[in-house]
């Protein structure tokens, strides 16, 4: 992936943390999610007074792009308020369904890491993208 495109999946993650909606924790995340056909899903964290009801901002895009029809996604941006941002295991979890591992995670423009190196030995049943 060129690094224009880095850039541009990065930046709109910077624009989805601003939709937070994080009264509890104050951490503000915003994500975005590229399919493979390059088309991009937003998502930013959604928190809920039962704590455990909070959905991470991976995990809103993931769920905005597979009701699209997506199933196979080739980029994922995400951006809090440290300095570099992980996505939790959970959402390496979800997300791992729907790659077979090459998913780059974009915690700035230049750091871009590979889903398989930050999940290895990922769990899967029959189902998910194609490999
Ligand atoms: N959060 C995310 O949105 N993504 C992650 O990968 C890590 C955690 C959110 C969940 C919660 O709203 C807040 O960050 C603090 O955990």
């Amino acid at each position: 992936m060129d690094a224009a495109t880095i850039k541009a999946l990065y930046d709109r993650a910077v624009e989805n943390q601003k939709r937070a909606y994080a009264p509890y924790s104050n951490f503000h995340v915003g994500a975005a999610l590229m399919a493979e056909d390059g088309s991009i899903y937003d998502g930013a964290n959604m928190e809920n007074a039962s704590f455990g009801a909070t959905t991470c901002a991976e995990r809103v895009a993931l769920g905005t792009a597979l009701f699209a029809g997506h199933r196979n996604f080739v980029a994922l941006a995400v951006v809090g308020d440290h300095e570099e941002t992980f996505p939790c295991g959970i959402c390496r979890q979800a997300l791992s369904e729907f790659t077979d591992g090459s998913m780059l995670v974009i915690t700035a423009p230049d750091r871009v890491h590979r889903l398989d190196e930050l999940l290895p030995f990922i769990f899967r049943l029959e189902h998910g993208a194609e490999e």
